[in-house]
Order: structure tokens, then C-alpha cells, then sequence
């Protein structure tokens, strides 16, 4: 069986791999990505990172608030889909599903989509009592759904699409790659990632640059096409294209909590991810006829939409450490410089 440092090492003997190809089959290559092997990678102690979920239900109980203000919106109609891409285990479905009040659950329909093996066994299991009453559909492809009223959301997906750093060295784009000795920065035709890298800096000096994923066009057509009317929610984490300019921003990898840049190693062991480019995100949502778009952080989210003096009392009522949790998941969502600012919220509606 080839392994992907096989499959690596034959491509390099033939010349250089851009990064974005190196994540690409580092996290899908069929057998031995990263989201393609059965294995748990989410969470904290022994995994290799957590989302907001594992902090506990609160974004699923906000987002479960906001889905059902959109149904009363859109005149509560007789039937409200949510369809969920990358949905990884299902927690946020489960969150969801738990939390909304018994009329809206009456006509509501989760769609879970995610090919990770890990992650739909891990949704079977939580999802078992909606999926038994016809409330949650495990959807192997995208193709098989009918469009709908409703609502697309995800949680860190689009940090998860193939992503491709650029530099610019102050005449010309730099494109990162895999050689033998390593990641290198080499002279490449930037096409329409220089093109939009230059219409969104004010001032490009040397050492900017930022990320490009090829395939977030593609994806956000297949999505948007399968909903006539309704709410597109996206939670990620990244930032307005001329601030990851500024930055220089870069791919990650992510291994036992641990964070470095070294994409290029331990290639199908570790996650790998990009900063979002969320106004590029919005222009991708908007040239589907999304409109109403806006970002903000995630904890300016939660605030304006929880109900958290609410929940707070309620709260006050659980034995101590279940209340210590909950406190604690409303802190990790909202305080200064913890996930709820490092992670932003784009919104858009279709009628
Ligand atoms: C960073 S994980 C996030 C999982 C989950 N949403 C959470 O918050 O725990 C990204 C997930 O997106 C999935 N994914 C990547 N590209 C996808 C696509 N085009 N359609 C559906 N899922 C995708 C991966 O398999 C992976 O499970």
C-alpha cells in the first residue's frame, strides 16, 4: 500500500509541490488523509484540537434561538431545513436539536454532511434519537438533497478547504512550495489570487501576503444552489482580507495542541488549516444572491443573540460543577483574546 510520504517523496523527484496540494492530500487523500482516517481528532485531552463545541452547548443553543427567529421571519413555514457542512461529529445538530422548542422541532429537519468516517460514526451515535424520528439525515452527498427553506451553517469548515499561502517580495508574488529540502517561497503567475490580494490591500509592502483557497467558490455554489429561502451562517476563524494582507497570513498545523507552521511534516498526523478570508467569503455569498451580509466576532454574536441573564438564572439552579461549566463556556465565548474573538460570524439571507 502506498503511504503519503510515498506519494510525496515520487512528486518531489518529478519538482516542486505548491502547499496547497500538500494540504489537500495531507487532510483528504482517500485512505490516509487526516479527515479520511476513523479516528477521533476532536477535542481535549489525548486529541489535537477543540472547536467551540467542546466548551459546551452554548453556540448551539444561540444558534438554535436564531434559526427559530428566522422560521417566525420567513412566516413559519411548513417545513425548515438546516443543512450543516463539515459538520464533523454532529455535537453542533445535537446542540441545536436539543435546545429548540417543541413546535419549531415539529417541522425542523437536520442534515448532517461530512464524508470524515470518524465524524459520521460519532454523529450516528448523538444523533440517534432524532434520527430515529426522522428529525436528523446522516447525507453522504450534496446531490441527494432537494432545495429547501431553511438555513446553511457551519462551524471551521472553510479553514479546512486546501488553502495556498502567498508573499509578496515587492515586485512580484511569491508562491509557497514543497521541495526536497523543505517549504520554499518561489516566483509563480498569481492569477486571480494576486488579482484579489491587490483590489483589497491599501499599501502592499514587502512580506505581505495571505492565503488562497481555490476551491471556496465552487463549494459555497453547491451549498447556496440548495436553498430557496433562508439564513447562511458561517463560524470561522480569520479575519477581513487587508488585515490577513497585513499580517502575512500563513497555514497551521495543529497536533496535540501544539501550533507551528511546519505544514510540510507529519503530513496525514496532523490537522492543517488557513485563516479565513471572510471578505472574500462575502463576495462568494453575495455573487450567489446572498444579501443582508455582515461580519463580527463571534463573542459580539453571542451577546446580540443569546439570552445569557436568562440562561444565567436558569443555570444558577444546576449542581455546582455543571453550573461551573456553563459559566465557563460563556467566558471562552466571550471574553477578550479566547475563541470568541479570534473567531468571526458571517451572516446572509435569501428571500
Ligand atoms: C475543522 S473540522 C470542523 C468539524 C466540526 N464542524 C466542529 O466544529 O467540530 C472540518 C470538517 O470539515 C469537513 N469538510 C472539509 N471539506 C468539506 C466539504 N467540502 N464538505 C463537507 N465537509 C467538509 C472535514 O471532513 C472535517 O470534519
Amino acid at each position: 500500500m502506498t503511504t503519503l510520504n510515498e506519494i510525496l517523496h515520487e512528486r518531489l523527484a518529478g519538482g516542486i509541490i505548491p502547499a496547497a496540494e500538500v494540504m489537500q492530500l495531507a487532510l483528504y487523500h482517500p485512505r490516509e488523509g487526516y479527515y479520511r482516517q476513523n479516528q477521533d481528532r476532536w477535542g481535549f485531552e489525548g486529541r489535537d484540537y477543540y472547536t467551540a463545541l467542546d466548551c459546551g452547548p452554548l453556540l448551539g443553543q444561540t444558534l438554535a434561538l436564531r434559526l427559530e427567529d428566522n422560521w417566525k421571519q420567513l412566516g413559519s413555514p411548513s417545513s425548515y431545513t438546516i443543512l450543516e457542512p463539515g459538520a464533523g461529529r454532529g455535537w453542533l445538530g445535537r446542540d441545536i436539536l436539543t435546545h429548540v422548542s417543541p413546535d419549531f422541532l415539529k417541522i425542523l429537519i437536520y442534515l448532517h454532511r461530512d464524508d470524515s468516517p470518524a465524524a459520521q460514526n460519532e454523529a450516528i451515535k448523538v444523533l440517534e434519537p432524532w434520527i430515529s424520528s426522522g428529525h436528523a439525515i446522516i447525507t453522504n452527498n450534496l446531490e441527494s438533497i432537494q432545495p429547501f427553506t431553511g438555513a446553511i451553517f457551519s462551524n471551521e469548515l472553510f479553514d479546512a478547504l486546501a488553502a495556498q499561502p502567498w508573499r509578496w517580495d515587492g515586485n512580484q508574488w511569491l508562491r509557497e512550495v514543497l521541495s526536497s529540502n523543505g517549504s520554499e517561497w518561489q516566483v509563480s503567475d498569481s492569477a486571480m489570487a494576486g488579482e484579489w490580494f491587490q483590489s483589497q490591500a491599501i499599501d502592499l509592502e514587502v512580506g505581505d501576503g495571505s492565503i488562497w483557497a481555490e476551491e471556496l467558490p465552487h463549494l459555497v455554489g453547491s451549498l447556496a444552489e440548495k436553498m430557496t429561502r433562508g439564513l447562511m451562517i458561517a463560524i470561522d476563524y480569520g479575519e477581513s482580507a487587508d488585515r490577513l494582507l497585513a499580517k502575512g497570513s500563513d497555514l497551521r498545523r495543529y497536533h496535540q495542541h501544539q501550533v507551528d507552521g511546519k505544514w510540510w511534516e507529519d503530513i496525514g498526523q496532523c490537522d492543517l488549516t488557513a485563516d479565513v478570508d471572510f471578505t472574500r467569503l462575502q463576495a462568494c455569498w453575495e455573487h450567489e444572491g446572498f444579501h443582508c451580509l455582515t461580519h463580527q466576532s463571534l463573542s459580539y454574536w453571542i451577546r446580540r443573540h443569546a439570552l445569557l441573564e436568562t440562561w444565567e438564572s436558569a443555570w444558577s439552579k444546576l449542581p455546582n460543577e455543571e453550573k461551573m461549566k456553563r459559566i465557563n463556556n460563556v467566558l471562552q465565548l466571550t471574553l477578550p483574546g479566547l475563541l470568541g474573538e479570534r473567531f468571526r460570524v458571517l451572516e446572509g439571507q435569501r428571500d
